[in-house]
């Protein structure tokens, strides 16, 4: 007679099913309570939304796939924080809608690249990375220095953030429009750069 155990093994359709079920019961068992704690669901102390002109720079990252190359999450191991600065909370994001969290780094991670490098690097960077970082395989973005920020898209998507639950005040939308008047893309991306991390907690 075989065992309960032996049955299982040697039927592969009940061994898929079992092993489906007590996959997502561990899944479920480490998901559901992140669902429900303050510190993954709230900002963490300080964070407010991004401002307009940051606001257009995160979208233009995400159009450029920048994420296909670089993470935005240190992770809580030593050679990371080291690297790169406290390791990422989950409150730092909450208003990232998509998050950007990753885990492709063909690139560093970008969590904490806020005022490690002037304007004017990124400008260049952006425009022809091997420029300044001669061994560099990250592509250029020409195109952004040429195109403009649409004040009303920007707007657009400030309301629908508002309606979301994001904490903009009437006042800012009203004023994003002219917050980006005149900005280009490329603007727009290193002020976006340039602002992250900047709720990270001081030390490693
Ligand atoms: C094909 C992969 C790839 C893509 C796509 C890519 N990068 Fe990079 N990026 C890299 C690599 C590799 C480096 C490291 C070498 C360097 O500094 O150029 C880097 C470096 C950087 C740095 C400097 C980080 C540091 O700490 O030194 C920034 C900022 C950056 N990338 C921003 C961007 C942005 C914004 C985009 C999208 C518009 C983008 N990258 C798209 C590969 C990529």
């Amino acid at each position: 007679m075989d065992s309960g155990h032996a049955k299982i093994e040697k039927n592969i359709g009940l061994l898929a099913v079992l092993v489906a079920v007590a996959v997502s019961l561990g899944g479920l068992a480490e998901i559901v309570p992140l669902m429900f704690q303050a510190e993954a669901i709230q900002p963490a102390p300080g964070v407010k939304p991004y401002p307009a002109l940051e606001l257009a720079g995160r979208d233009v990252y995400v159009r450029e796939g920048c994420y296909n190359c670089h993470s935005q999450m240190v992770r809580t191991l030593r050679f990371e924080t080291e690297r790169y600065g406290h390791y990422s909370l989950a409150g730092e994001s909450v208003y990232d809608r998509p998050f950007q969290w990753g885990s492709k780094r063909t690139g560093p991670d970008l969590a904490r690249v806020g005022g490690r490098y002037s304007d004017d690097w990124h400008r260049v960077h952006m425009i022809d990375p091997r420029a300044v970082v001669p061994e560099s395989n990250m592509p250029g973005f020409p195109w952004l220095a040429e195109n403009a920020v649409d004040g009303a898209s920007v707007t657009r998507r400030m309301k629908a953030l508002q309606r979301l639950g994001d904490p903009y005040s009437d006042e800012e939308i009203q004023a994003s429009a002219a917050a980006v008047a005149g900005k280009s893309e490329l603007d727009a991306m290193v002020a976006y750069l340039q602002g992250l991390g900047r709720y990270a907690p001081k030390g490693n």
